[in-house]
C-alpha cells in the first residue's frame, strides 16, 4: 500500500516528501480553501514541490458532466501527472466515462458503499476513493467498508485502484493495509503519529545516554 499526503499545505507536503514516503498528493475543495490561495496557484505550487514523478489529485467543482470534462481537460495541463477527482453522482459517472475516452485518468471521490465503487469501476475510473473516517463518524465500520470493496475487487479481478481517503489515525492505516487498499491518503499529522512509538523514543534516549559512557579519543 502506497502513501499519499492529503493536504494542500506546502510545508507539510515538503516535509512528507523529504521523508521519502510519499508517492502523491490529494486535494479537495475544502483542503484548498484552508490554504487561502487561488485554486490553480495552489495546484501549480504543489506541482513544483512534488516534481514530475509524483501524482497530484485535483477535484472538479462543476456539477454537470460537460463542465467536469472541461475542467478535467484544464487540470491535466497543470502538471504532467494529474488525476481528476470527480464526485460520486450520475453526472460524475458520465464525466468519468467522457474523460476516459480522452485518455484522462479519474478518481471517483465521496464513495461510501461497494455499489458506488462498482459504478465508478464500470464508468471507467482509474481510482475509487472510499472515505474511512467519515463512515466511522456516522457509527459505521470504515475499515469494514474498505475490506468489502477490496474483497469484491479481488473476486472480480478489478484493476481500479482503491485510494482510501479520510484516514484519521495510525489504526486506520494498519486496518486498510490489511484489508488490501492500494493507496492511503493521509494527513501530515497522522504520518507523524505513524513514525512515533514510545518505545522508540525511550530506546533512542537510552542509546544516546549509554553512548556518553563509551570511551572516546
Ligand atoms: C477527500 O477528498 C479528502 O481528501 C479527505 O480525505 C477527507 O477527510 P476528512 O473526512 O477527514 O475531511
Amino acid at each position: 500500500m502506497k502513501f499519499f499526503i492529503d493536504t494542500a499545505n506546502v510545508n507539510d507536503i515538503k516535509a512528507a516528501c523529504d521523508m521519502g514516503v510519499i508517492y502523491g498528493v490529494t486535494t479537495n475543495p475544502s483542503i484548498i480553501a484552508k490554504e487561502g490561495k487561488k485554486f490553480e496557484d495552489a495546484i501549480r505550487e504543489i506541482s513544483g514541490i512534488i516534481g514530475p514523478d509524483r501524482v497530484i489529485f485535483a477535484e472538479v467543482i462543476d456539477m454537470k458532466a460537460e463542465g467536469m470534462i472541461k475542467e478535467g481537460q484544464e487540470l491535466v495541463k497543470l502538471h504532467n501527472n494529474v488525476v481528476v477527482k470527480i464526485p460520486m453522482c450520475p453526472e460524475g459517472l458520465k464525466a468519468v466515462a467522457g474523460l476516459k475516452k480522452l485518455g484522462i485518468p479519474t478518481c471517483v471521490t465521496l464513495c461510501f458503499s461497494s455499489c458506488q465503487a462498482l459504478l465508478a469501476v464500470n464508468a471507467g475510473a482509474s481510482y475509487v476513493a472510499p472515505f474511512v473516517g467519515r463512515v466511522d463518524d456516522i457509527g459505521g465500520d470504515g475499515v469494514g467498508l474498505i475490506t468489502e470493496i477490496a474483497d469484491i475487487f479481488a473476486v472480480q479481478g478489478i484493476e481500479t485502484k482503491i485510494v482510501v481517503a479520510s484516514t484519521r489515525s495510525p489504526l486506520h492505516i494498519a486496518g486498510i493495509a490489511r484489508a488490501g487498499a492500494d493507496i492511503a491518503t493521509i494527513p501530515y499529522k497522522v504520518i507523524a503519529q505513524m513514525a512515533n512509538h514510545p518505545l522508540t523514543t525511550n530506546g533512542l534516549a537510552q542509546f544516546m545516554k549509554d553512548w556518553e559512557n563509551v570511551p572516546k579519543d
